[in-house]
């Protein structure tokens, strides 16, 4: 059989042996168990077992066996033909004890590949007490969080611990492979937002199930009985049901256990996730937040434990064409006024105003137990109005009684197709969120980078890269403006402002590479809620996105892009136009 192996993987097979002499020599038997199953056996002394991929291959699941018990189980695309990555698998709790390794290729698998006794996966796992952390592909944002490797999908449980000024971003991660699957709780933390650090994994998959979306809360009273200032998490544990879990940190956050009581929350409905829980300060009360199918329902506790069923929302308001997931509720300010209204944020998949995934919301009032919603029942607002923009929650916590939100940089219709492999999706830059009253009197959710993004901005050059930001002017005019960014291979995005229609538009369909999804290639548009004499654009541009963001903060627009190489070039009809290095 031929081993196709990529120039990319040699030099991480290489990096990898020279880092560990030992690495090369096999550190486990297998045996052949009948007709689906392979027995590895091994006994630890290194801290990894490095594991070879192949994206597209099916699916075998694995079962860790100890002592004849079963200590964690999850799916993997083991590399059958063709490396693509390497996936460490942490030995750690394991070292020194004999390890079996139940792995099972079901009946579809074994029908695609008959022989997995020939697979390339075999000659290519290897202990070792290191793994390849360098980043290699071209797309990989350079200030944008993405994971460090493998897939990941929601923003969860994000916080702000203000003692050491560090923001936590905790996320669903499958730190077995690039598509979606096995979700824990990854774990990253910055002290600016534009740098992240990866940190280990935060919550692993339990006897309750893979572990779903949710937040986190700073328990400062001690409320729920695991020490003052506990930070509590609250995730969806995810099985053949939905149920609510919740785990707790006593160290900021960097590790957790998890409830010996869970789950504290289970209900009939099928899809019952993505609690987010918040000081209710109206009652002395938290008050928990979840997605019920196509409705919001409200819950109450005391102790964060015993949940009571207080209210729901949503039937007869705004899109129901898909399923509401990962809910937040917070109260804004109304720019320019004293008055402050509440934001319920619903992400729904699909029902996005461009097909798939998106962020709606709405605006009202909420009375510690019932939210009120104070726009017109048809009426569908978005928090951004581009292609990639989902799972959208805040930070708890944020410094200055700030509402700062980030989403997920991608969308359910193509997230697992997108042409990266050795990480796969990337959040959109932090936002800060407020409330303002546009041309028609309707109330709308402001949206501008964080300060914090912002400082990002570097000197000023002529130069477009592959991450930079741009910042453009142009007056309202008769004829339409028109932004391009494009590089020598004729690639490009067009942005047109109608001013006619009172548009905006951004048009990825020649951006680059567009072909692995038919609904990749799009133009987006919004209105331009507010009519200006001169209207203002910052453009956040970064390897595989371009994000722009109304002057005022009117409306936000986030697409993915593939360019096979950086736009390098700008142009801007009717305007004026300045490029920012990333610092
Ligand atoms: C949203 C979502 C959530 C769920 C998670 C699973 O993208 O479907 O509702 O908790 O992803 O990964």
């Amino acid at each position: 059989m031929k081993h196709y192996l990529s120039k990319t993987f040699l030099i991480v097979v290489l990096t990898i042996f020279s880092l560990s002499a030992t690495a090369a020599a096999k550190s486990f038997s297998l045996s052949h168990s009948g007709e689906f199953n392979t027995l590895l056996t091994l006994t630890p002394t290194e801290r990894y077992l490095l594991l070879p991929v192949e994206d597209s291959a099916p699916e075998a699941s694995v079962r860790v066996i100890i002592d004849g018990a079963q200590v964690a189980t999850f799916t993997i695309r083991l590399a059958a033909d063709n490396i693509d990555y390497v996936v460490p698998f942490d030995m750690q709790p394991y070292l020194g004890k004999q390890v079996i390794w139940d792995i099972h290729f079901p009946l579809y698998h074994f029908k695609i590949r008959p022989d997995r006794r020939k697979f390339v996966c075999w000659d290519f796992m290897v202990a070792s007490d290191s793994y390849d952390r360098s980043n290699r592909e071209a797309w990989r944002p350079a200030y944008h969080h993405s994971p460090q490797y493998g897939w990941m999908n929601d923003p969860n449980g994000m916080y702000y611990d203000a003692l050491n000024g560090v923001w936590h971003l905790y996320y669903q991660f499958n730190p077995y492979g690039s598509r979606w699957g096995n979700m824990h709780w990854g774990h990253s933390t910055s002290t600016d937002l534009i740098h992240w650090t990866a940190q280990p994994v935060a919550i692993a998959p339990d006897a309750l199930g893979t572990i779903f979306s949710g937040s986190c809360v700073i328990d400062k009273r001690g409320d729920a009985g695991f020490g003052k200032n506990a930070l509590v998490a609250f995730y969806t544990g995810a099985d053949q049901s939905q149920k609510q879990s919740m785990a707790y940190s006593v160290d900021g956050g960097m590790t957790f256990n998890t409830y010996s009581g869970n789950p504290v929350l289970c209900d009939t409905t099928p899809d019952f996730r993505d609690p987010k829980v918040i000081w209710n300060s109206k009652r002395g009360c938290w008050t928990m937040v979840l997605a019920c199918q196509q409705e919001i329902r409200f819950y109450s506790s005391q102790d964060l434990k015993t949940w009571r069923y207080d209210s729901r929302f949503g039937e007869g308001y705004g899109n129901h064409s898909g399923v509401w997931e990962c809910p937040d509720l917070f109260e804004l300010k109304v720019e320019g006024t004293n008055q402050n209204k509440w934001v319920l944020l619903c992400n729904i998949n699909p029902g996005g105003p461009f097909g798939g995934s998106a962020t709606q919301y709405f605006v009202g009032d909420f009375d510690g137990t019932t939210f009120t919603c104070l726009d017109d029942k048809k009426e569908q607002k978005w928090l951004d109005y581009g292609k990639d923009h989902y799972a959208t929650v805040s930070w708890h916590n944020a410094p200055e009684g700030r509402v700062v939100a980030l989403g997920w940089m991608s969308n359910w219709q193509y997230a697992n197709e997108l042409p990266t492999k050795q990480f796969r999706s990337q959040n959109t830059i932090a936002r800060d969120l407020s409330l303002y009253v546009d041309d028609k009197g309707e109330y709308r959710v402001a949206v501008r980078p964080s300060k914090e993004t912002m400082a990002a901005k570097g000197a000023k050059t002529n130069t477009l890269s592959a991450a930079s930001i741009v910042e453009i002017e142009m007056p309202a005019a008769k004829k339409n403006a028109v932004i391009t960014l494009s590089n020598d291979r004729g690639e490009k995005v067009t942005m047109t402002y109608n001013f006619k229609k009172r548009t905006f538009t951004m048009d990825r369909t020649k951006s680059g590479k567009t072909a692995f999804s038919k609904q990749f290639a799009a133009a987006t548009v919004v209105p331009l809620f507010k009519a200006k004499d001169t209207y203002r654009l910052t453009l956040f541009i970064d390897h595989c996105s371009v994000e722009a963001f109304d002057g005022e903060g009117a409306w936000a627009m986030t697409n993915l892009v593939f360019p096979n190489e950086p736009y390098n070039h700008i142009s801007v009809t009717n305007g004026t136009c300045q490029i920012f290095e990333i610092k």
